[in-house]
């Protein structure tokens, strides 16, 4: 499935960029240009870096910080 159009992206063209060590919009953008055209795939490609672990939302690294996040998130993270 294409995530940006203006440069025929794809979701598995940004995961590579994710698992090849990319956590951020930019960082994605540097390695495949998706998002440096109109940017309405922007969101898109925040959602899959939270999806993947590379940028976890702040609630949730406040729930961390507060010691409120899951047990077994916290556990896995240990571990
Ligand atoms: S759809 Fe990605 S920059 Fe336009």
């Amino acid at each position: 499935m294409y995530v940006c159009m203006c440069h025929a992206v794809t979701e598995a063209q940004v995961k590579q960029e994710i698992d090849g060590g990319a956590s951020t919009p930019r960082q994605i953008a540097q390695g495949c240009k998706a998002g440096t055209d109109c940017g309405s795939c922007v969101r898109r490609i925040q959602a899959l870096l939270g999806e993947h672990g590379a940028r976890p939302c702040p609630t949730h690294r406040l729930a961390a910080k507060l010691g409120l996040a899951e047990p077994a998130a916290e556990q896995a993270r240990a571990a």
